[in-house]
């Protein structure tokens, strides 16, 4: 896992960028977790009442799970797709472009998002992102940019990891008298405070259960889909200390981690701008 403890935003980013561009082509086989969550959002999306000819802004779109729901589901639909690492761009346009012609495709940083309100000034019917706001340095920042972005009675629609995700792995380094390099991800009751006040929002959390052959195939399986990038301020384990912590994980019937993922949904009020 990459650490650099006093990594500046921009540094951070770039490494985030990196390692989820250089798993681009292996992301699929082991993103089993965010192929659910993508599913489980793109549900929640085709309850809302969208007008026929959307006009959506995906961030953080990863190799197209939820992009490939989304024009599926609307496929005339006006969308912006993207993603920081150009690289997943690349790889979602690959996916998708045959699917939706008129589909826009960017490498951008969601969290400042280099756009202005759709085409006719307008703004976005919908913004929506599956698992990537846990990357971002201030989470409350980008979605107040996000729903500036949306035009009014438009949605902000999410999924993100919330707090106890991954309290197995944590409850292993514990036990041991170590810090596992997990962020410290935040509670529904944080998340629901970042809404801006223009809008109602509500945040759901779903615990997400995965079970691995043993702890080596869950740290595999981070690094092939690209999430190598440690939490701020922690320090890699040394090998021997990592030894042990496995060791503590390693059950029989295999380890079981558990997300907690938090699912948001906020609409801007209609008579706002
Ligand atoms: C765990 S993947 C999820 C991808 C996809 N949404 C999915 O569910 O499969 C996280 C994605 O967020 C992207 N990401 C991280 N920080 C970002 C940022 N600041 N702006 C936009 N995308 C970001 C990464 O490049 C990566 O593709």
């Amino acid at each position: 896992m990459i650490t650099l403890p006093t990594m500046a935003s921009a540094t951070r980013k770039t490494v985030v960028s990196s390692a989820f561009g250089g798993a681009a082509e292996t992301y699929d086989a082991d993103a089993h977790l965010q192929r659910l969550v993508a599913a489980r959002l793109a549900q929640d999306i085709a309850a809302l009442p969208l007008a026929a000819v959307p006009r959506l802004l995906e961030i953080g779109c990863g190799t197209g799970f939820l992009s490939h729901h989304l024009l599926t589901d609307r496929p005339a639909a006006r969308a912006t797709i993207t993603d920081l690492s150009p690289l997943m761009v690349a790889r979602c346009r690959r996916r998708l472009d045959a699917m939706s012609p008129q589909a826009r495709f960017l490498a951008m940083d969601g969290e400042r998002p280099c756009l202005r309100p759709d085409g006719d000034g307008e703004g976005f019917d919908l913004i929506c992102s599956s698992l990537a706001l846990q990357w971002f340095d201030s989470p409350g920042d980008a979605l107040a940019g996000w729903v500036e972005l949306l035009r009014p009675g438009g949605y902000v629609v999410f999924a993100t990891l919330a707090a106890g995700s991954l309290i197995e792995w944590q409850n292993a380094h514990s036990a041991l008298g170590l810090g596992a390099g997990v962020a410290s991800y935040p509670s529904a009751e944080h998340l629901g405070a970042l809404w801006p006040p223009n809008g109602r929002g509500r945040i759901l959390i779903e615990p997400s259960p995965c079970t691995y052959p043993d702890g080596h195939a869950f740290l595999d399986g981070l690094r092939r889909i690209g999430a190598r990038v440690a939490a701020a301020n922690r320090r890699p384990l040394s090998p021997g200390a990592l030894r042990q912590v496995l060791r503590r994980v390693n059950q029989p019937d295999g380890f079981t981690v558990t997300y907690q993922i938090a699912y948001g949904c906020f609409q801007k009020d209609a008579g706002c701008s």
